[in-house]
């Protein structure tokens, strides 16, 4: 029997037709990043990397140098990046490198690791001819932690993420324009050739611990490739879905014969069995991609929407939520 042909596996995959997806608001400008490797049937792969590229460079977002810092006021950031191929590469924790993605890249291409950390992430990224940036905190992060070191108070945001929501508007002063404010962007793409690949990037949660890592850089927690399947991406609070390894848990609901939009609601649904009565404080959200070409997600809480880019389309799409 084929690989991926037994009882409950998802049927042959439709080629020819490249999709990305990628969480929040952000995603529109990452999808267009990656729709231009996609569109010229670039590996999805490369898609994937250059996509969450045009976000870590934003100098407006919470992802790479921009971001709020730990509650020691540095950046660290985290970024994962996984292939067709089940190869992978994730840094933690990593501080004055502007693309954290290529720097996962190359752990993944280069050394016989998955997961480089702190000092070491940022030796090597250095060897590999990354610049070693100022690491001077940028004017809005100066702010919003000079505010919040007044209270010095660790409280995770619902939906930090989401520029729109009540909860972001409370949350310590970030961009008092109103610009979105994401820590996080996960992004799953096929190719024309219906290989799959993820890529996860953000700063954390800002004013964390200093060396905290969230889910994102873990293979398997905050992003997970099977391409006998499908890809995932998850967001949100990071120890949680750490907790139930997420992203693999929807890849294999995926292999059961879910949906996409099934397997993440059941993932969801079963870090609120974990979390109680605590579930109606956080926010975890999934996107999912499978062989062919469907999309789905799913979140703890509303307001969580994620963006889509395919041959016919280019828009966000309104999750629903458990709660
Ligand atoms: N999901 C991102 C984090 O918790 O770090």
């Amino acid at each position: 029997m084929a690989p991926g042909s037994g009882a409950g596996a998802v049927s042959e995959p439709v080629t020819g037709q490249p999709v990305v997806i990628s969480t929040w608001d952000t995603g529109l400008a990452a999808n267009k990043g990656a729709w231009e490797v996609l569109s010229r049937s670039g590996s999805a792969l490369d898609a994937v990397e250059a996509g969450v590229k045009v976000t870590e460079s934003s100098i407006n977002c919470c992802v790479g140098l921009g971001a709020n810092p730990d509650r020691d006021g540095f950046v660290t950031l985290d970024a994962s990046i996984m292939d067709h191929q089940f190869n992978c590469g994730s840094v933690a924790a990593l501080e004055r490198i502007k693309h954290p993605i290529s720097v996962a890249r190359r752990v993944m291409e280069k050394t016989p690791h998955v997961l480089l950390v702190g000092a070491g992430a940022q030796q090597f990224a250095v060897a590999e001819g990354f610049p070693l940036e100022d690491g001077k905190l940028s004017g809005d992060a100066k702010k919003a932690y000079e505010q919040w070191l007044k209270k010095s108070e660790y409280k995770p945001v619902i939906n930090i993420e989401n520029t729109k929501s009540s909860a972001y508007m409370a949350a310590p002063a970030r961009l008092p324009n109103g610009e979105w404010n994401h820590d996080t962007i996960g992004m799953v793409a096929m190719d024309a050739s219906g290989n799959l690949s993820g890529s996860v990037t953000t700063s954390g949660m800002g004013f964390k611990m200093r060396g905290r890592v969230g889910d994102s850089p873990i293979i398997g927690a905050g992003m997970f490739v099977d391409n006998e399947v499908g890809a995932v991406a998850a967001t949100g609070q990071g120890e949680d879905v750490i907790r139930m390894c997420g992203s693999h848990a929807v890849v294999e609901y995926m292999r059961q014969g879910m949906t996409p939009e099934q397997a993440c609601k059941a993932a969801v649904e079963r870090i609120i069995r974990i979390k109680k009565e605590k579930a109606k404080d956080i926010q975890v959200a999934f996107i999912a991609l499978n062989k062919k070409g469907e999309t789905g997600a799913y979140a703890i809480q509303k307001g969580f929407s994620y963006a889509i880019k395919n041959n016919t389309e280019e828009r966000m799409v309104e999750v629903k939520s458990i709660l």
